[in-house]
């Protein structure tokens, strides 16, 4: 399963691209807010830290502006990924983009059946929500759930659609994206840092450096 960085948080991005394991990023308008500056900027920013696919989310609502706004962005960069969200003028924009070559990356996916029209209309990814699914149903497995769906539905025909677990909250969503063998999980800064922590590592090396020093 690849990492990608779900931040426009430029200072994050460039801390975490120095890992040397985060594959592409995710941005959308809130997080875009978050960060401060435009996403244009933050665009041309990511580009020059992250060589793999960069997702920026259209704000317009009918089809033929989102893909006007999609060719803007598409144009500043090979990585760039258009995410557009699961409606059905979003549905349109990605059968039109798709067949213009730009890669599109369909988000706010909750159900099998929003992710069949999204790879029926040749999405390159889609971003099934696994907190905001946990939320809603008050369960800690409904996105886990989900997941297995959307892949076992993308297996069973044949789609070349990739997953991408997004709206990760904690270390079972990355774990919950492994299990459900979903493409790609893209994960916020702090998740990322907690990845790479376990107490029994840290009490572990302080023994092990104890050592070394005798
Ligand atoms: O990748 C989507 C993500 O940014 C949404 O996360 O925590 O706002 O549901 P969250």
């Amino acid at each position: 399963m690849k990492i990608f960085a779900d931040t426009a948080i430029i200072k994050e991005i460039e801390e975490v691209s120095k890992w040397g394991i985060i594959s592409g990023v995710t941005t959308n308008p809130s997080l875009i807010a978050k960060s401060g500056i435009t996403l244009e900027e933050a665009i041309k920013k990511i580009v020059d830290l992250v060589d793999g696919p960069i997702s920026a989310e259209v704000a317009e609502a009918d089809a033929e502006s989102m893909v006007k706004e999609a060719k803007v962005y598409a144009v500043m960069h090979k990585n760039i990924v258009i995410k557009i969200p699961m409606t059905i003028e979003g549905i349109k924009a990605v059968k039109i983009l798709s067949r213009l070559g730009i890669k599109t990356n369909v988000t706010l996916v909750f159900t099998p059946s929003q992710a069949l029209m999204a790879a029926s209309a040749g999405a390159t990814y889609v971003s099934p929500f696994l907190g905001r699914l946990d939320d809603l149903t008050k369960t800690d497995d409904a996105g886990f759930k989900l997941l297995k769906d959307i892949k076992e539905l993308f297996v069973n025909y044949g789609f070349k659609t990739q997953i991408i677990a997004a709206s990760i909250r904690h270390l079972e969503h990355v774990n919950q994206s492994i299990r459900a063998k979903a493409d790609i999980a893209t994960i916020p800064y702090n998740v990322l840092k907690k990845m790479v922590e376990h107490e029994l590592t840290e009490k572990g090396l302080e023994i092990f450096r104890e050592a070394a020093k005798k």
